[in-house]
């Protein structure tokens, strides 16, 4: 991953977590946030940087290509957490040694704390932790205090408190480790930051920002009936007061069921709101097209088309831009980059020479959340589940035609209602069906037919980038198995357990 350092609050007072590849680095980001850190992941200190987190690696330290931080790191009197791997780097630098381990530990292990010293403040003397290590360290640097081993006798925590180094085997920012946010805490508490991340000050802050960028021109904003343009909407009007914030709606016919009555019903009190209704145009488009990336780009330069007509005469556009996307858009390879651009209208900004109003680009998806409650952004705006862009249309294969966007869009229906009724919808990032081309045969009655086929996907996700398949409950799956096989033309549902990777969220 590269790092851009203007975009991605280095000018902000922070802890550095440094990306050597682990899936968590984001989450303990996160962790530190929660604890009143604001923290950020990236690849070099800068004069902001107020301490640092090494986290995990797929590497092991004794390898040629292991990531090591920079030995003078270790002498620039930051702070600084070692996690896992981290733990391991931090041990072999100074002086301890690290070699594979014949009893590797993964998943919750218990833990022993001998002392609990500055790191370990307030645990008991046993808890649970998430361990995923196949190397062990055998010794730990030579000054080094051990406060803590596991139930295999491994060293699973140590201190050099006048060095101001401390670092970890297991994996405190895991829900599954017990006390984890303790441990960030203590962290916290220890590194000092003379300011803490605290979101009614962000707003306020990000206020101002707004209010002197923009100088009292009009703003647009591409709404999209999700978390993040919804609860910027909602920040604008509170920035700018609603002469100046233009929502627009665009309906693909492509969307959930009665989208653009709830826009309309969400978003009321918006004066300047507008709904464009460009639905036959997108099923047009899409006549005969097959291909799932030639659907996709037919739908997205469409969107900007249709964008555009409305959008002549304004220069500022607001974006719902996130800070992991910042982060990935700096990626090469990056395709998350490639689905944000589209969600938030890429495109755009260079065809019409926008200047863009991102101000939520430094927050997390559960920050923006935060945000939207602060603000008293209706609770059904910011607890709703991603939808794709391009809605239905990638959960559709082969040709989209109106009666199989008709029939998802009742199948989803269904799907969402049983899956809110049965707290499905909370626990999950997402749950929805998709409609593959595959026939199937059935008996309806005593009557053989030969019908349509449902996939339903539910996934766990922090972020979108990674996600597990969400084990739904019997009760749950009877019940939407009962629905849907009731339509006239659907037989069969599948249930798909991929997780990403190897598989994608959406299916095409
Ligand atoms: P994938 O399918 O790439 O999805 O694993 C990751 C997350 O992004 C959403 N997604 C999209 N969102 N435009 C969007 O606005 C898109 O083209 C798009 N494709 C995927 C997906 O729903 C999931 O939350």
């Amino acid at each position: 991953m590269t790092y851009n350092s203007d975009l991605t609050g280095h000018s902000r007072e922070h802890v550095l977590v440094l990306d050597y590849g682990s899936q968590y680095t984001f989450l303990i980001a996160r962790r530190l946030r929660e604890n009143g850190a604001f923290s950020i992941v990236g690849d070099v200190p800068s004069p902001k940087t107020r301490a640092v987190v090494i986290s995990g690696s797929p590497e092991s330290v004794n390898s040629p290509n292991a990531p090591m931080p920079d030995p003078n790191f270790l002498n620039t009197g930051l702070p600084i957490l070692g996690i896992c791997y981290g733990f391991q780097a931090l041990s072999k630098l100074l002086g301890g040694s690290v070699e594979p381990s014949e009893h590797p530990e993964f998943g919750p292990t218990t833990v022993k704390v001998i002392e609990q010293g500055i790191i370990l403040n307030g645990f008991p003397s046993k808890f649970t932790a998430w361990m995923s290590h196949s190397d062990e360290v055998k010794s730990p640097p030579p000054d080094a205090k051990v406060l803590a081993v596991s139930e295999n006798g491994q060293i699973a925590a140590w201190e050099i408190p006048q060095r101001k180094l401390f670092a970890v085997q297991f994996h405190p920012e895991v829900s599954h480790t017990e006390h984890g946010g303790q441990l960030f805490k203590n962290f916290v508490e220890f590194v000092g930051l003379d300011e803490k991340w605290d979101l009614r000050r962000f707003i306020a802050e990000k206020r101002d920002w707004v209010r002197s960028m923009v100088g009292g021109n009009p703003v647009l904003l591409a709404l999209s009936g999700g978390v993040d343009s919804g609860v910027l909407a909602y920040f604008l009007r509170e920035a700018l007061g609603e002469d100046l914030v233009f929502p627009v709606f665009v309906d693909t016919g492509l969307l959930k069921k009665g989208e653009a009555q709830r826009i309309k019903r969400l978003f009321s009190d918006f004066r300047n709101l507008k709904i464009i209704d460009a639905a036959s145009e997108f099923l047009n488009a899409l006549r005969g097209k097959e291909n799932p990336s030639e659907k996709r780009k037919i739908i997205g330069s469409l969107f900007i088309e249709v964008f555009s007509r409305y959008a002549r005469g304004f220069h500022f556009l607001g974006q719902g831009t996130l800070y992991p996307d910042v982060v990935e858009s700096g990626a090469t390879t990056s395709k998350t980059s490639v689905i944000k651009l589209h969600h938030n209208v890429g495109g755009l900004p260079e065809k019409m020479g926008f200047e863009l109003v991102e101000p939520f680009r430094e927050l997390f998806k559960d920050e923006v959340r935060e945000i939207g409650r602060l603000l008293g952004v209706p609770e059904e705006i910011i607890s709703r589940q991603p939808f794709p862009g391009p809605g239905f249309a990638v959960r559709i294969e082969g040709e989209v035609t109106p009666e199989k966007v008709e029939l998802l869009r009742e199948v989803d229906w269904i799907v969402e209602r049983l899956a809110r009724d049965s707290g499905v919808y909370e626990e999950t990032w997402q749950i929805f069906p998709i409609l593959p081309s595959c026939m199937s045969t059935g008996v309806k009655g005593d009557v053989g037919v030969f019908g349509k086929v449902i996939v339903l996907r539910a996934v766990s996700s922090f972020d979108g980038m990674t996600a597990r398949p969400y084990e739904l409950p019997d009760e749950f799956v009877q019940k939407v198995v009962q629905e849907l096989t009731a339509i006239p033309n659907i037989v069969r549902v599948l249930v798909d357990v991929t997780p990403k990777p190897p598989g994608t969220i959406e299916f095409f």
